[in-house]
């Protein structure tokens, strides 16, 4: 019989030897490695490539020994089989900042009703090729996580890029309600039948990246986000994988967060895990060390990664991680220190 690793345990609330641990952004370009593929490849020409994506995906791994990869990709990957033109823009003359760019941005109920839920072994098969080839390479040392972007973080890019994003889609929440759900429905599907496909290749736990949510209020996120939520976790549910939710901006909402149905939930550093832990009882706890402290000098790194250790990690049910992912001028070497200071603490 296969091992069971201690991230999948712990994502079951399941007593650990060691508190596993891996961060959000862990291949990127803080590492050496990274660059050294960018420099030959464009960020969706390596999110398009099987070999690459499973040699990528793999490197954080052999580096600093982490306890679960998470399969390389783009939460934007989808958008266009969907329909929609997305490239990552180099800044050029004071425009853009290299993020994501989208050419024929959702404006109206009728480019709502234009997109097409993908068919993922046909419309994403670089992306499942790449799972089943990052599961070859990674051999059972560590568990693979898929994941997707939340409908939310995923339709704020849809409407336009960025920032102005939140703005434009949420003024189609009150002027075209109509059109938003339509907006949401077809981003859930399209996240179900893509995490469904993630595990029918391989992917080992499944984690929505529902980033941006925290812009919205309690009375939106009841009405345009967490029944969709709950409907990706109800679908997840029948493959058997454990489900994580991230998102920051929420520990405001813990209450109904515990209710979606998640078996992880992945929180910012806003508020202290012992404190989410009361809302959260019966779910496991991911994060929550500000992605910041990476930049810092190690002691203070350290002595803070030692302060969450002593404050949640003696609780089954604990995953080390960032409250965010890992910010590009991050130095190997303190995230190095960081793996090896949790692997240090006895759980
Ligand atoms: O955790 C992981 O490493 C998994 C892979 C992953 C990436 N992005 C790789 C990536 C995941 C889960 C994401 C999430 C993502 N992507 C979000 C959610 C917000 C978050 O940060 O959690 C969003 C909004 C995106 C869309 C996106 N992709 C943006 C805004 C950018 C530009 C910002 C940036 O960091 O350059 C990207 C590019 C991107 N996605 C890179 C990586 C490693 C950088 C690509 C490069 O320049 O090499």
């Amino acid at each position: 019989m296969a091992k069971t690793h201690r991230f999948l345990k712990a994502c079951r609330c399941e007593p650990v030897d060691r508190v596993p641990v891996w961060l959000m952004r862990q291949a990127g370009r803080y590492q050496a490695s990274y660059r050294a593929v960018r420099a030959r490849v464009s960020f969706l020409e390596l999110c398009r490539s099987p070999e690459l994506i499973a040699q990528v995906t793999a490197s954080p791994i052999d580096e600093f020994d982490f306890d679960a990869a998470i399969l390389f990709s783009d939460i934007l990957i989808a958008l266009p089989p969907m329909g929609l033109d997305l490239s990552f823009e180099k800044g050029e003359k004071g425009k853009g900042d290299g993020g994501p760019q989208i050419g024929n941005p959702v404006r109206t109920r009728s480019d709502v009703e234009a997109l097409r839920v993908p068919d993922p072994e046909r419309d994403l098969r670089y992306v499942l090729d790449g799972v089943r080839a990052v599961r070859r390479i990674l051999d059972d040392r560590v568990p693979l996580i898929g994941f997707v972007g939340g409908p939310f973080t995923v339709a704020s890019y849809a409407v336009g890029a960025g920032g102005q994003g939140f703005t434009r889609l949420k003024t189609m929440l009150y002027a075209d309600p109509q059109a938003a759900h339509a907006l949401f429905e077809k981003l859930t599907r399209a996240a179900i039948v893509q995490l469904e496909a993630q595990v029918a290749a391989g992917a080992q736990a499944v984690q929505i990246f529902e980033s941006w949510l925290g812009e919205l209020g309690r009375e939106d996120l009841e009405e345009f986000s967490f029944p969709y939520l709950a409907r990706i976790a109800e679908a997840l549910r029948k493959t058997g994988v454990p489900t994580i939710f991230f998102a920051t901006g929420m520990s405001t909402h813990l209450d109904p967060i515990a209710k979606l149905g998640y078996d992880v939930v992945s929180l910012d550093w806003r508020i202290p895990l012992p404190e989410a832990r009361r809302q959260l009882p019966r779910v496991a706890l991911q994060g929550n060390l500000d992605s910041t402290l990476l930049l810092g000098p190690k002691e203070k790194l350290l002595a803070r990664a030692r302060l969450l250790l002593e404050a949640i990690g003696h609780e089954p049910g604990y995953i080390f991680n960032l409250g965010h992912g890992i910010q590009p001028p991050t130095s190997p070497e303190n995230v190095k220190a960081l793996v090896d200071e949790v692997h240090a603490f006895r759980p």
